[in-house]
C-alpha cells in the first residue's frame, strides 16, 4: 500500500496540498539522519566508507572523526561533484566504483539512501567481509511500503514532513531550488520493510533494524570482536 498512489480524489488533493508546502519549506530526509550515524560511530576510527556518496555531504561529517575517509560512487557525475569538494584534502578520498568492488577493510561503513540501489543479500555480505572486527555498518534506508503499518508510517510522516520543513526552512522558497549540480540517481525500493528487516537479521545476526519517520528505516550492525561503542 503506497500512500503516493492511493486514488481516493481528496487523499489526492491533500498530497497535492502538502508537496506545495514542501516546495516551499524544502529539506533533505536523507541529511536529516546524519545525526543518527555520528552518535553511533565506533571506538575504532581509523578508516570510513561512504557508499553512494552522492555529492559528499556525510563525507564532509565524517571527515575530522577518522584517520581517512574513502567515498565512493557508482555515477560517474555525483562521484565528481564529490571528488571536486575534497580536492586536496589529505582526510578524504573519492573513486567512481561500485560497492561490489570494494576491497581492504573499514571501521565504519556508512550508506544512506543506497543499499536499495544493490541486490540486498550480496551487499549485505560485502558489507560484514569489509568490516574490521567491532566495525560497524550505518544504514539509513529506503524500503517498499507493503502493509497497513507501512502505510500508516508514510502517513505520518507525509503529514509530519511540512511541520519539519517549516522548522528546518523557516523562509518560503519563492523559486524552485537548484544548485546546479547533477540530478542524483534515484530509484524505488523492492523490499519490503519486512523483507529487509528478515534477510539482514539473516546475514548480519544481531542486526537492529527500525522503522523511522519520513520514509526510512535504520539498519545498525557491529561486526563481533571488537570493543563497542563511542559516541561524540
Ligand atoms: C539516492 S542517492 C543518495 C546519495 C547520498 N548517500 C545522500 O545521502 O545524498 C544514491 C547514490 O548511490 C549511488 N549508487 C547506486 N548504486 C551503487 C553501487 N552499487 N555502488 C556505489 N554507489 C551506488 C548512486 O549513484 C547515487 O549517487
Amino acid at each position: 500500500m503506497d500512500i503516493r498512489t492511493v486514488p481516493n480524489p481528496l487523499v489526492r488533493a491533500g498530497g497535492r496540498w502538502l508537496r506545495r508546502i514542501n516546495d516551499r519549506h524544502p529539506w533533505s530526509h536523507n541529511d536529516h539522519f546524519h545525526g543518527w550515524i555520528l552518535r553511533r560511530l565506533p571506538v575504532r576510527r581509523r578508516r570510513a566508507l561512504d557508499v553512494g556518496c552522492g555529492a559528499g555531504l556525510l563525507l564532509g561529517r565524517l571527515r575530522g572523526r577518522f584517520d581517512e575517509v574513502l567515498g565512493i560512487d557508482a555515477d560517474s557525475a555525483m562521484a565528481a561533484v564529490s571528488t571536486e569538494r575534497f580536492a586536496g584534502d589529505p582526510v578524504v578520498s573519492v573513486r567512481h566504483i561500485r560497492f561490489e568492488e570494494v576491497d581492504g577493510t573499514f571501521d565504519t561503513i556508512t550508506m544512506i539512501a543506497v543499499l536499495h540501489h544493490m541486490p540486498l543479500e550480496a551487499a549485505l555480505r560485502h558489507t560484514s567481509e569489509l568490516l574490521e572486527p567491532g566495525g560497524r555498518l550505518l544504514v539509513v534506508g529506503l524500503a517498499r511500503p507493503d502493509t497497513v503499518t507501512d502505510f500508516s508510517w508514510d502517513l505520518a510522516s507525509a503529514l509530519l514532513n511540512p511541520l519539519v520543513g517549516m522548522v528546518k526552512h523557516p523562509r518560503p522558497v519563492t523559486k524552485p531550488v537548484d544548485d546546479g549540480g547533477p540530478p542524483m540517481p534515484v530509484r524505488d525500493a523492492v523490499e519490503t520493510f519486512a523483507e529487509l528487516s528478515r534477510v539482514a537479521r539473516d546475514v548480519l545476526p544481531g542486526a537492529r533494524v527500525r522503522r523511522r519517520l519520513f520514509f526510512r528505516y535504520t539498519l545498525e550492525w557491529t561486526r563481533p570482536g571488537g570493543r563497542g561503542r563511542r559516541t561524540e
